[in-house]
């Protein structure tokens, strides 16, 4: 018997128990285990009724994932699913925690299902590049109905065990015991002699669905958001194969969908993904280093960013104080804050009184000395040294000994703000992304004087927020922004080579990006770049003259491209052409046609050359961090896997090969391949090798 699994009777009822910690994956061994019992089971004539549970945090939250990519093992997930579901006994899936993936399709294949109270259950396979490989797009719909299982399916989030049990797909709940409830549905069922209805054959809510236009108009509301993505198409072919064939058919044509995208690259890059965004917050030194218990926040500056954040600490439930100097602002960023879950509730994101409650844990005030108090401050004032330095020594003089006094920087060093400090160590910096409390990314730069107390607060507080923290080192623009910087220039010079700004967006978007450049530059505001490229002595040939002309983007309805009032669509305007045409003129540049492939290389490959510095500077400890910094700040498309495995899978030779033609083109010295760009190339390897 395999130590995973175990089985013990309660009179006529067997318990097996998967004990397979943290989430009580179906490893192969797993599988091994429960296969075994459960034959047993059924063959004990001790023995009228089988219960399904697990021990610790949750009920099996999935395949493996580290199995995937590797040759298949016997037994699979999808036989000990049908040795469950030929069971002549009933068994009986007893659910806890998250039951995800394949631990879903295992409770499918029961033929009743218990869950306790705080139970979230989900089928998120979409966000790892694949689709339910173990019958989920098939016995799902036949308990939900279709569109409910398309929602859950194609949006990959889980629904709470109330949900779950209206729509049929939970037969109990459980409040207490959920073993001894278990037991005790098990002995109802055999008592009642309640028949076994295999999921498989109840198609009574199908019926009501046989329509296909009808399901093929609902499916194209999810493809069309699907950027380049296989899966969703795969999900939605799945799904209507449960409309269209006999359910055996329809079972093999799920098989058949899920290996084709589980031996894909998008599913490689999204399984990357999945565990670099979990070993981003991880720094040697810090691992078992205990964070400060934060019970109350502040945030310093009622901007945008400072609201934002605000927002993120309210959400989580920790009370937080805004403070501002000017009472003018103060209003009206707390009056922003309060607009925007107003907003929220209105659309139905926000119940009522939880909507008041968030609002309830946010105070204002101008006095500094208010927040004496906070465990944890975070600025987010001007982005000037001397205005920053100026508030950490206020800060410093204020805030009580042991908290955390963090920067929301974006380009600033650290290390020089917390010189404005008689306490280094508790200084650090805590990147948010516009919209704060939107965005998941948070990159927690470490000054070289952050104590590791400091430092795990950080990116145990990023935690709490729900933020995804990728632990980074002090370096102008920190990693994210270092590396936008050059593609902005690249972007702008494009534009005088031959693009125009709806042929660079159009690349980057055809790539998978939510957004390009000149769009996204237009969201946030010209002025602001602009403000930071003078403050910098740098330039930016075309968007300096756009704000020149106050054009500054959607807020005055013109950028890099013209907006109807109170629209974001952008549309090309042949003014911003002329102008384009007007400067590569003046400067002698030759405008000539640029492909689309062209533009993202060019785009694309100068960032990952400055990625390969960051590495051998030590700025980001793995390419993975690149990676999720990308992903989760930037819109990098997640099944590209962020640049540095995207890099890889193009192969280093060849960027190499072409960042040479670049600088050779464009006179940019930071074009030159990189010195670790060049040994690795050389040498064959990719980035992922670096750690091995
Ligand atoms: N396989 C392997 N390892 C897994 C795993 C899985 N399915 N799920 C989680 N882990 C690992 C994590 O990598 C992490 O490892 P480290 O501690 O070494 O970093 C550890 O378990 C704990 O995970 P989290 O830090 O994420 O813990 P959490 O409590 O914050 O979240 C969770 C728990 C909600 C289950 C989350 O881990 C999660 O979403 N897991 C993935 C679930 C999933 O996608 N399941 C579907 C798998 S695909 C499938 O099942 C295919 C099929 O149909 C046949």
């Amino acid at each position: 018997m395999s130590d995973l699994v175990n089985i013990r009777h309660d009179h006529n009822v067997a318990v097996i128990t998967i004990d397979n910690p943290p989430v009580n994956a179906m490893k192969y061994e797993v599988r091994v285990g429960l296969l075994d019992l459960v034959s047993r089971a059924i063959g004990d004539a001790a023995i009228s009724a089988i219960v399904v549970a697990c021990a610790g945090r949750t009920f099996v939250a999935g395949a493996d994932i580290t199995e995937f990519g590797k040759p298949p093992r016997q037994p699979t997930g999808i036989a000990v699913i049908e040795a469950m579901e030929a069971s002549p006994k009933p068994v009986i899936a007893a659910m806890h925690g998250t039951p995800l993936g394949g631990g879903l399709e295992l409770a499918l294949g029961c033929h009743f299902r218990v869950a306790a109270p705080g139970t979230r259950l989900g089928l998120p396979e979409i966000k790892l590049g694949i689709i339910p490989g173990g019958g989920g797009t098939q016995r799902l719909p036949r308990l939900v109905g279709m569109d409910k299982a398309m929602a859950m399916i194609l949006s990959g989030e889980p629904i709470p065990a109330r949900e779950a049990f209206d729509a049929g797909l939970v037969d109990e709940i459980i409040e207490g015991d959920l073993a001894a409830g278990a037991i005790a549905f098990a002995r109802r069922v055999v008592a009642e002699k309640r028949p076994l209805a295999l999921t498989r054959n109840r198609d009574e809510k199908l019926a009501t669905a046989r329509d296909l236009a009808a399901f093929d108009a609902a499916a194209a509301n999810y493809t069309k958001r699907a950027r380049g993505q296989n899966a969703p198409a795969a999900a939605v072919e799945a799904l209507r194969a449960a409309l269209s064939l006999p359910v055996a058919d329809a079972l093999k044509r799920e098989r058949e969908l899920f290996l084709d995208l589980v031996a894909g690259d998008q599913s490689k890059a999204q399984r990357h993904i999945f565990f670099a965004e979990r070993e981003a917050a991880k720094v040697p030194d810090v691992a078992g280093v205990k964070a400060l218990d934060v019970k109350r926040a502040a945030v310093i500056g009622a901007g945008t960013m400072g609201g934002g954040i605000a927002m993120c600490f309210a959400n989580a439930g920790i009370p937080v104080t805004v403070v501002d100097t000017g009472a003018e602002a103060l209003a009206r960023g707390l009056d922003v804050v309060t607009r925007n879950y107003r907003n929220t509730a209105a659309r139905g994101g926000l119940a009522a009184d939880e909507m008041e409650a968030r609002i309830g844990r946010i105070a204002g005030t101008t006095d500094l000395a208010a927040i004496a108090d906070a465990d944890i401050v975070i600025e987010a004032v001007f982005e000037d040294m001397g205005v920053k330095q100026e508030v950490f020594g206020r800060l410093d003089r204020i805030v009580k000994p042991g908290a955390v006094i963090a920067s929301n920087t974006s380009y600033l060093d650290i290390d020089a703000i917390a010189r404005g400090t008689a306490r280094p160590q508790a200084v650090v910096g805590m990147h948010f992304f516009s919209p704060a409390n939107v965005m998941r990314l948070l990159e927690v730069v470490r000054g070289a004087a952050t104590s590791p107390e400091t430092l795990a607060t950080a990116i145990a507080v990023g935690r709490t927020l729900g933020k995804v923290p990728a632990v980074v080192g002090v370096s102008h623009g920190f990693v994210g922004n270092r590396m936008l910087r050059l593609r902005s220039v690249e972007a702008e010079r494009l534009l005088l080579e031959g693009a125009l700004p709806q042929d660079v967006d159009g690349a980057l978007t055809g790539f998978g990006f939510p957004m390009g450049p000149f769009a996204m530059a237009d969201l946030a505001g010209l002025d602001v770049g602009w403000r930071m490229r003078k403050a910098q002595g740098l330039t930016a040939p075309i968007a300096d003259q756009l704000c020149e002309r106050g054009r500054y983007g959607q807020k005055t309805a013109r950028g890099f491209y013209l907006y109807e009032p109170g629209a974001r669509t952008p549309k090309p305007d042949p003014e911003v052409e002329r102008l384009i045409v007007d400067t590569a003129a003046q400067r002698g540049i030759a405008r000539g046609a640029l492909g689309k492939d062209e533009i993202v290389e060019r785009l694309l490959f100068p960032m990952i050359n400055e990625g390969a510095r960051i590495l051998r500077e030590g700025i980001a400890r793995r390419p993975g961090d690149i990676d999720v910094i990308w992903v989760y700040g930037y819109g990098f498309p997640v099944h590209r896997g962020g640049p540095m495995h995207y890099a890889d899978s193009v192969g280093l030779a060849y960027i190499r090969d072409r960042l040479t033609a670049f600088a050779h083109k464009t006179g940019d010295d930071r074009h030159h391949p990189s010195p670790l760009l060049e040994e690795l190339a050389a040498a064959g390897r990719g980035f992922a090798s670096l750690g091995e």
